[in-house]
């Protein structure tokens, strides 16, 4: 079915699975988009290569939130799935499966690991004792409890660590604790698990071997693990808790009512589950990546947050239920733009989804990532200001200029035949280093510096940008004696042009295949550098290929992000506590959980009274008004006026001017961007300010003027100018 040459490598890639209770957001796209150009690279290399992921859909988060939306976690796992894919394939992330543990395949190599691990003797049951919510009925994660930490006294702290002074504790040391969920406070009780035995010899020293091995690209990540695990002897490595009590989202553990996988053990066996349903599909053989003596390879990409679970977790359980351990794990550090945390105040947590609706083009950010990543576990910055230069010096600039110089003058005086002669000896002359750079370039990506791989490229676009500016060609094309060099200038930009497009295609995948549209090529693949376009070949008229940044999108964006945007009416979605999140493992404390912050159930007021007091009307009546999608294109205060507004709409390609009274509610700088509702056929009106040409629609309780006025929003997709009914 597949036909790779026998000396291709067999490569199975994995992103880390994406919780399925929030957005894709640019800290996530640091990994999928790195991961993504490695695999593009693997396969125009020709090497059989797959690339799954998954939606990690499991634990006590997931479960709340679905209950909080009043929804079956089925439901909302269903629907995040549907946003996840959306949002990857908006940045090109091409995934060979995207799958979701909560899935047959899964649960079966889940219960099958346990199995194997509990006849291997590594399973051990002991009871416990944690804090447990009596109104809520369940046991509480660490970070479910909220209360004064023991160290500082700083109040409303989780229950492992502190924000305040960074501490980390045990919940039960947390004075007044209460539970996040409900309020009450909470009760110690104890109850039944299950333990991965980590301190038994066998783990401890498999751990201590494969460790290394598995790291082996990344000697700051074996440190880590060096520390983790101790010197010999220590035994610092204590079992792991891989079961929770009902009521849990996830599988029952097999003869054990009431007790479920916790998330963590199921989560990497979601890339397992993902590939063999990838299998079933694509007629591929499972064990021949998975089985103990598999000549696949495989590999893991992960933010440096959970290298814990992939390096030492992970390999253990792998190692003990009879199949292979990964080759590599390739662990990368944390996104921070403009110099700090992503904050939704400052408008820089930045949804994957904002991004490509403010109108950026998904592959600016794929090149800034690209010029930014070393395959180290540093973080990696967005600074806002090199990356609208970078793209546009860079690429604009540099890359796509080529392009744009040569081709109007093959089209226009050559029909846009290249030059008939063969030209690859001339062309090493005079682009020394352009065919040849094909393996160096290979090698920084197959190490996944892809910083070193740009910086290459682009020192290559400079040499070609030289040659245009030494020989002028529309210098060259006002005289016609000149026509046969301005030919061979131009052929000779063309292919260096293509060869240029054939080293940045893992990373700007769209834009290369519109290149090859253009240059009228089948798709390029890594061999495909050793040779020129054939004399003759006939190219495409030239369509722009790529258009500037402007600072005014950036702007737009950070205002759509802003954290005011939402007005207190959705549950809080949780905060990406990057760095934290995973801290208690660093801690070896056994209780893990997904950190969220979540207000108290019981905190908020009741809503507005929801009476519903007017006539009927006919759907016809209805109808007569319009209302439109509309996007605020501008917004100001009006000198002289302390309620409105001055909004101009966008409702797809007109504008409108409406002055709106909720100034109490918004400040005009953070409306900029967003979407609403107008009606769109009001009778204009003159106000002393101006005209006023329709009406934005916005809730409010009538009662309760100090409750606030909340403008309405579209979901996401809809589009300026689109009608509502
Ligand atoms: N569900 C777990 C992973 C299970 S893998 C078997 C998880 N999910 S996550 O949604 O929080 O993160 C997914 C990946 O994105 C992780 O590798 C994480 O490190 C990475 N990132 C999340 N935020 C990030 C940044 N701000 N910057 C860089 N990477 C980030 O962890
Ligand atoms: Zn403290």
């Amino acid at each position: 079915m597949h036909d790779f040459p026998m000396t291709a490598r067999k490569i199975l890639v994995t992103s880390a699975l994406p919780y399925a209770n929030g957005a894709i957001h640019l800290g996530h796209l640091v990994e999928y988009i790195q991961t993504d150009i490695w695999v593009r690279f693997q396969k125009m290399r020709g090497n059989e290569c797959w690339y799954v992921c998954a939606d990690d859909t499991h634990g006590t988060p997931i479960m709340l939130r679905a209950e909080k939306e009043g929804i079956a976690p089925e439901q909302l796992i269903k629907r995040v799935h549907g946003e996840h894919s959306r949002d990857f394939a908006g940045f090109h992330v091409a995934f060979d499966n995207y799958h979701s543990t909560h899935s047959d395949e899964t649960r079966h190599y889940a219960e099958d690991i346990f199995k194997k691990l509990k006849a291997a003797g590594l399973i051990e049951v002991r009871a416990i004792e944690q804090f447990y919510d009596p109104i809520k009925q369940m046991f509480l994660p660490d970070r479910y409890i909220r209360g004064e930490c023991p160290k500082c006294g700083a109040k409303d702290q989780y229950g492992d660590s502190c924000e305040a002074c960074g501490a980390a504790y045990a919940p039960t040391d947390l004075k007044n604790p209460l539970s996040a969920v409900s309020g009450a406070t909470p009760e110690l009780k104890s109850s039944d698990h299950f333990f991965f035995k980590l301190s038994d010899p066998r783990c401890q020293t498999f751990l201590r071997r494969a460790t290394r091995e598995v790291c082996k690209a990344q000697p700051e990540a074996i440190n880590k693990l060096q520390e983790w695990l101790g010197e010999p002897g220590d035994n610092r490595l204590t079992d792991w808790d891989i079961s929770r009590d009902a009521p849990y989202f996830g599988f029952e553990i097999p003869d054990a009512p009431g007790k479920y996988f916790y998330v963590w053990l199921d989560a990497p066996i979601g890339y397992m589950g993902s590939f063999q349903n990838l299998c079933a599909r694509h007629n591929l053989n499972f064990d021949d990546y998975w089985a103990r003596d598999s000549k696949a390879e495989l590999y893991h990409f992960v933010g440096k947050d959970i290298l814990y679970f992939h390096a030492l977790f992970w390999p253990a359980e792998l190692e003990h239920a009879g199949y292979r351990t990964p080759t590599s794990v390739f662990a990368h550090g944390f996104l921070t733009v403009d110099g700090a945390k992503m904050s939704k105040s400052r408008g820089t947590f930045i949804t994957a989804e904002s991004y490509l609706a403010a109108g950026l083009n998904p592959e600016w950010l794929r090149y800034y990532f690209a010029a930014k990543l070393n395959g180290s576990m540093e973080d990696i910055d967005l600074s806002l200001d090199d990356f609208l230069n970078r793209v546009n010096s860079d690429l604009i600039g540099k890359y796509i200029n080529i392009a744009s110089r040569a081709a109007g003058f093959v089209q226009k005086r050559f029909g846009g035949e290249l030059q008939h002669q063969h030209l690859i000896d001339r062309f090493r002359a005079d682009m020394p280093g352009l065919i040849e750079a094909a393996d160096e370039i290979a090698a920084h990506y197959e190490a996944r510096d892809f910083a070193k791989a740009i910086r290459k490229i682009m020192a290559l676009a400079d040499q070609v940008n030289q040659y245009v500016d030494k020989n002028q060609p529309w210098v060259l094309a006002k005289n016609p004696e000149h026509a046969e060099l301005l030919h061979y200038v131009c052929t000779v930009l063309i292919n260096a042009f293509r060869l240029l497009t054939l080293y940045l295609k893992p990373i700007l995948p769209h834009l290369a295949k519109e290149a090859e549209e253009f240059l009228n090529i089948a798709p390029l693949h890594w061999a495909d550098a050793g040779h020129l376009l054939p004399p003759a070949h006939v190219i495409n008229a030239y369509e722009h290929l790529m258009q500037r940044i402007e600072g005014k999108q950036i702007d737009a964006l950070l205002a759509a992000n802003r954290e005011s945007l939402a007005p207190a009416t959705s549950a809080p979605t949780p905060e990406p506590h990057s760095q934290q999140r995973h801290a208690e493992h660093q801690q070896h404390v056994v209780q893990q959980e997904q950190k969220v912050k979540q207000a108290p159930a019981t905190s908020g007021k009741p809503p507005a009274s929801v009476a519903v007091a007017e006539p009927s009307i006919s759907i016809d009546d209805f109808a007569k008004v319009d209302l439109r999608i509309a996007r605020i294109a501008a917004a100001a205060h009006v000198d002289g006026a302390d309620k409105l507004i001055r909004l101009t709409l966008d409702i797809g390609g007109e504008t409108r001017q409406v002055f709106a009274g909720i100034k109490a509610a918004y400040d005009p700088a953070t409306l900029v961007g967003r979407l609403t509702v107008m009606v769109a056929n009001l009778a204009p009106r003159k106000m002393k300010f101006g005209m006023s040409e329709g009406m934005v629609l916005a809730a409010s309780d009538p009662d309760d003027k100090n409750a606030g006025l909340f403008l309405l929003s579209p979901d996401s997709g809809a589009q300026p100018g689109m009608k509502v009914k």
